[in-house]
């Protein structure tokens, strides 16, 4: 015996003894503290945001995902394995990741079978042994069943979401684990590989996903393979892999930034006219944008715009998925997202104005370089809404799981921007944006954060600001 653990197990004798002393009975073996890095325990099956505790769970990091699925959009079948690497944070005798609507078939544990529970959202896994902490593991789930139409916590469709001729896949808040098994937090970004094997043939033909191509469509036997690779980390609400008739084209953006648009064959003729003259707009866009943010954060763009409609638009990490149509102002903001809500993160759903009062000020910002009505317009709109309006009741710090997509969210939360703006000046209020996407960028972010930048920013105490704007109902006086 090492003199280290000898000298280990006579402090806990004698712990345990001044236990027992001081209580009057026997310590027992779990009054003993763990041994060092602690007894594998089970891991939490939430992911501890309040507003979705179901959502995410507990003692590990997800660093990829790579998912690999055969759908046949006519009668919605889908069929999958995903390949999850994670790093323990705590010695795990079990865990769980989040996976619904669909049957898991067979798990293993860095190649070695593990025996596995379903219970409504959750799949627990346990290993034929425990993982110690800090060890990097690779889980494989086979999985599958008929893809469905799931709608969110409000009914709105989000998910893995079926139509005749394809899947539009959009998870926001908590809905990819309608499609993957996964730690379905924001907080957690991982790399993600998405394959996605379809029906050769006129419809259901393409899948596209986040990032690039990792190798061209292959086809054979009547089935065509599409493989996408996504290098920057991504949360899991941002992945897709939408399914549909689409035409795929690639251009440039700036610094030879690759743009890849996948637009469905299948659109009105009006719609298509919209959408390209939109889509022609987004080197600039980003051009415009990393003026005011930095440089675009990631490794390509692009857009899904698909013939279907789940009834709004998506910031799917590098291509957004627009519903039917891509109008320019809905491209500005999801383009936006990617710099505010996709690189720099909410670290908890609640700070959901961060993603869409920034995106919303974005839009304004984007409007009025096209000389189509300014920010001050803007704002006056918003600030000329009667103080008895119901749109003042929101928090928007703190607006509640039913109401992440509220207006007040978006647009009280732009004209907080353009208060902010008008309170500390245009030269530390676009020193704040710049500062806040690039030393943030890959992060995860609270509205506590933003008030501690803006002050260090400015020099300025902006406690009451805050308080009257972002923690508060009610209409705040606008400054002067
Ligand atoms: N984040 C999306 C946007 O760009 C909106 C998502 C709306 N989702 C919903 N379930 N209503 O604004
Ligand atoms: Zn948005």
């Amino acid at each position: 015996m090492p003199a280290s653990i000898r000298r280990t197990l006579a402090l806990l004798l004698t712990t345990a003894t001044a236990l027992a002393t001081a209580s009057g009975a026997l310590a027992t073996a779990s009054a003993v503290p763990a041994p060092a890095g602690g007894a594998p325990i089970d891991g939490s099956h939430s992911g501890g945001d309040p507003y979705f505790p179901d959502a995410g769970n507990g003692g590990y990091d997800v660093q990829h995902y790579d998912v690999d699925i055969r759908y046949t959009p006519a009668d919605r079948r889908f069929e999958a394995t995903a390949a999850v690497r994670l790093r323990t944070t705590v010695a795990l005798r079990s865990f769980s990741l989040d996976l619904r609507g669909l049957t898991v078939r067979r798990v293993s544990v860095d190649g070695r079978a593990a025996t596995f529970a379903q219970s409504g959202r959750e799949l627990v896994i346990t290993p034929s042994s425990p993982l110690s902490r800090g060890r990097t593991a690779t889980v494989k789930v086979v999985y599958g069943g008929t893809a469905g139409t799931p709608t969110d916590i409000e009914n709105a469709p989000y998910g893995w979401y079926s139509f005749g001729d394809g899947a539009m896949v959009v998870s926001e808040p908590d809905g990819s684990s309608t499609w993957f098994p996964v730690n379905d937090i924001p907080a957690d970004k991982a790399t993600l590989d998405v394959t996605v094997t379809v029906p050769a043939g006129p419809a259901g033909t393409v899948a596209v996903g986040n990032g690039r191509p990792a190798r061209p469509p292959r086809t054979a036997g009547g089935w065509t393979t599409w493989s996408w690779s996504a290098r920057d980390p991504l949360s899991p609400y941002l992945a897709t892999a939408s399914v549909g008739n689409y035409r795929v084209t690639t251009t440039r953006g700036p610094h030879n930034l690759p743009i890849i648009n996948a637009v469905d064959a299948d659109l009105t003729a009006a719609n298509l006219a919209t959408t390209t003259a939109s889509l022609a707009l987004q080197p600039q866009m980003i051009t415009f944008f990393e003026g005011i943010f930095g440089r675009y954060p990631f490794e390509a763009f692009g857009a899904i715009v698909d013939d279907d409609s789940v009834g709004y638009a998506l910031e799917t990490q590098t291509r957004p998925v627009y519903s039917r149509v891509a109008r320019e102002s809905t491209v500005a903001h999801e383009l936006a997202h990617q710099w505010v809500g996709n690189s720099v993160g909410p670290a908890a759903w609640q700070h959901i104005w961060l993603n869409e009062g920034f995106a919303t000020y974005a839009q304004w910002l984007w409007s009025e370089h096209r000389g189509q009505g300014t920010a001050d317009a803007a704002f006056a709109e918003v600030m000329a809404i009667p103080a008895d309006d119901e749109f003042w009741a929101t928090v928007i710090a703190d607006p509640g799981p039913l109401h992440l997509f509220v207006d007040p969210v978006y647009d009280r939360g732009a004209a907080t921007l353009h208060a902010l703006r008008r309170t500390i000046g245009d030269t530390a209020f676009f020193t704040l944006l710049r500062r806040w996407a690039t030393q943030n960028a890959g992060g995860s972010v609270t509205t506590a954060d933003l008030e501690a930048l803006a002050e260090r920013v400015s020099g300025r105490d902006l406690t009451a600001f805050f308080d009257a704007w972002v923690d508060s109902a009610g209409k705040p006086q606008p400054p002067a």
